[in-house]
């Protein structure tokens, strides 16, 4: 039987409408987004209530364009899935309310979902893994490992004692100048340089110490931004594979690895070096987007 579900996300700063269809078969019929990062550049990080206005501007009109992209009308939906917790909360409340009036209007069941278990089963999606298994998540606002027992049984593990590991990232790009968010370009910049600057790994998961160090030796000891692009790279990977190294006693439980940072290759690489079983989404299924949410949806809808 044919299922068609719809994700949207609107936790944060980007406003994210995906379709899936399931038969015997998983197909992705789209996947859009739109950021906000042009709007928020001028405050250098994201501010809730631009974000929230720009959502309720933008969603309806994303929602469309992916309902046509997918040759579908809301008639054909079976399940509209949205990020119920955590986010921003005029960012939540829009998405909510959205979805809220569709399913009035057409009669379809909603379920809201957690953002941060999205972003952790979406690997599961190119790939079986068997339970239980750790899931790292590494964005923009979160750094935690969860450990999952069952789809919707979780405990966190660890979580950030400070920053996430995403606001590192952006924070040492702001001061290198470079555009909000910065991930992308810092793991560009790191490419040009093999020098590495030796910086202690901290003990726990913690970024906020980091954050100070690198900026200090960006403005005071005027360190070229490549060399700590690459310093920090290589650092913070040492501090999750430390990480996960305290919580892999069983050397075959399998790692899903989510969330934006979980796009960057030399982190992906140092984490495959060192664990077996590690799975990473594909690129775009990395950051936020519309198809976790549909995907969490998918295999939670039927569980109590
Ligand atoms: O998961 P995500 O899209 O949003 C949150 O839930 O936070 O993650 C966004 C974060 C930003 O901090 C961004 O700089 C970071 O992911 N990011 C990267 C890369 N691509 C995105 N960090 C390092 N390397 C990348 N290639
Ligand atoms: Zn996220």
């Amino acid at each position: 039987m044919k299922k068609i579900i719809i994700g949207i996300e609107t936790s944060c700063d980007d406003t994210c409408v995906g379709i899936l269809e399931i038969t015997d078969k998983i197909k992705i019929l789209s996947n859009l987004k739109i950021n906000q990062n042009n709007l928020h550049a001028k405050y250098g990080g994201i501010v809730p209530e631009v974000a929230a206005r720009s959502h309720i501007n933008r969603l309806p009109i994303i929602f469309q364009e992916a309902l046509d992209l997918a040759k579908i009308t809301i008639r054909d939906v079976d399940l509209l899935s949205y990020t119920k917790t955590p986010g921003l909360l005029g960012s939540l409340l829009i998405g909510e309310n959205f979805v809220k009036g569709l399913a009035c209007q057409n009669d379809i069941p909603i379920l809201g979902v957690n953002h941060l278990q999205a972003h952790s089963l979406i690997a599961l999606i190119e790939q079986p893994i068997t339970y239980p298994f750790l899931s790292l998540i590494i964005s923009g606002g979160h750094t935690e490992l969860w450990q999952f027992n069952s789809v919707n049984n979780y405990e966190i593990l660890e979580k950030t004692t400070d920053d996430a590991i995403g606001e590192l990232f952006d924070k040492v790009g702001r001061c290198m100048g470079l555009p909000f968010p910065a991930g992308t370009n810092i793991e560009l910049l790191a490419q040009s340089t093999k020098v590495i600057l030796p910086i202690t790994v901290p003990k726990t998961l913690s970024f906020s110490g980091l954050k100070t160090k690198f900026i200090r030796l960006l403005e005071e000891d005027k360190q070229e931004p490549a060399i700590i692009a690459n310093s920090l790279q290589k650092v913070v990977s040492q501090l999750l594979v430390n990480v996960l190294k305290k919580h892999t006693v069983d050397k075959n439980i399998s790692i899903v690895v989510g969330g934006g940072v979980a796009a960057n290759q030399y982190i992906k690489n140092s984490l495959k070096e060192n664990f077996k079983n590690i799975f990473f989404p594909i690129q775009e299924l990395c950051t936020d987007n519309g198809i976790m949410i549909a995907w969490c949806g998918h295999l939670l809808q039927h569980i109590e």
